[in-house]
């Protein structure tokens, strides 16, 4: 019988990696996660200092590491990352667009400007990293892979209370996958990671917001860390192996809570499903 070629397990040593958003949380993680695995690292974050402090803290480690202070909303500082990252690496292998913030407030109560700061950082951030990286890395050859981060709030059926913050994770996933058809003939991988519930500082978000956006959401559930969450490092290990398998999606959230999060999967797809109604019959919803 004919053996089933496998592919060959990627190897990160000796390659090369920016992470955004890397100067907790997540990011770091990921950041430390990608470093272990011999992987040299740009840690970027809007906090400069934080950033260069994760990677001082990496190359006590021995990984090597470079802190870039980065704000994902301007395309000139995306592009000076990407310029400082290639001058220090020569090679951008994997680009990790993880830099996300959050604010909670229904539809009505949101501002424009709560609006207008969660899509610049949430997708535009992203835009204008991979407008910075892409041509870069698509003019290489070899092992090349993206990984976006998203949220398990791109699968749920009813977000209410944090549907700006959901549209901007749907974008992401929708984003995601679109680029990773685009990008299947240059041979680059594009991974979605979508956590949930992860032990970060997400839920005092607003630390960084600009006061050119107005006033601050409310915050209903504190600044805390969320209880009863993953830990950053569970998230990353997930992450990586999901970039080193080409997953098209990963998703990390605490055990407990999967089942749940499986029923809100099913409950989505069964509103496409409710609406695929035969044609010539009247769609009754909401009974009305
Ligand atoms: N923690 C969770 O439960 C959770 C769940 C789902 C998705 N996520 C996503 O994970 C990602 C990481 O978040 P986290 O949970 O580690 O939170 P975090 O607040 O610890 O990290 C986010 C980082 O992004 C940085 N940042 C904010 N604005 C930036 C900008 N304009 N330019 C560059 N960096 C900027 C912040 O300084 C911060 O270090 C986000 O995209 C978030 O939406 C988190």
């Amino acid at each position: 019988m004919a053996e089933i070629e496998q592919p060959e397990p990627v190897r990160f040593a000796g390659r090369s990696a920016v992470v955004t958003g890397a100067a907790g949380g997540i990011g770091a993680a990921l950041a430390a996660e990608l470093g272990a695995r011999g992987m040299s690292v740009v840690v970027a974050d809007l906090d400069g200092d934080g950033a260069r402090a994760v990677a001082e803290a990496l190359q006590a480690d021995g990984v090597d590491a470079l802190g870039a202070q980065v704000d994902v909303t301007d395309p000139e500082s995306t592009e000076a990352l990407a310029q400082a990252a290639y001058a220090k690496f020569g090679s951008v292998e994997l680009l990790c667009n993880n830099a996300g913030v959050l604010l909670f407030g229904s539809v009505a109560d949101s501002s424009i400007g709560d609006w207008g700061w969660l899509s610049s950082v949430n997708i535009e951030g992203m835009l204008n990293c991979l407008h910075a990286f892409l041509p870069r890395m698509r003019a290489a050859s070899g092992w090349r892979q993206i990984m976006n981060t998203a949220s398990t709030h791109a699968f749920l059926p009813d977000p209410a209370g944090t549907a700006l913050y959901t549209a901007t994770k749907h974008a992401i996933l929708g984003l995601s996958l679109g680029l990773r058809g685009e990008l299947a003939t240059d041979g680059i991988g594009v991974t979605t990671l979508c956590p949930g519930q992860a032990a970060t500082r997400i839920l005092d978000a607003q630390r960084t917001r600009p006061a050119a956006f107005g006033r601050p959401a409310a915050e209903p559930f504190g600044t805390g860390v969320i209880p009863m969450s993953i830990e950053p490092a569970e998230v990353a290990r997930l992450a990586v192996d999901g970039i080193r398998r080409d997953a098209p999606i990963v998703f990390a959230l605490p055990e407990y809570s999967r089942d749940t999060f499986r029923d809100q999967v099913e409950r989505m797809w069964r509103l496409a499903d409710d609406a695929l109604v035969v044609p010539g019959e009247t769609h009754v919803a909401n009974g009305r």
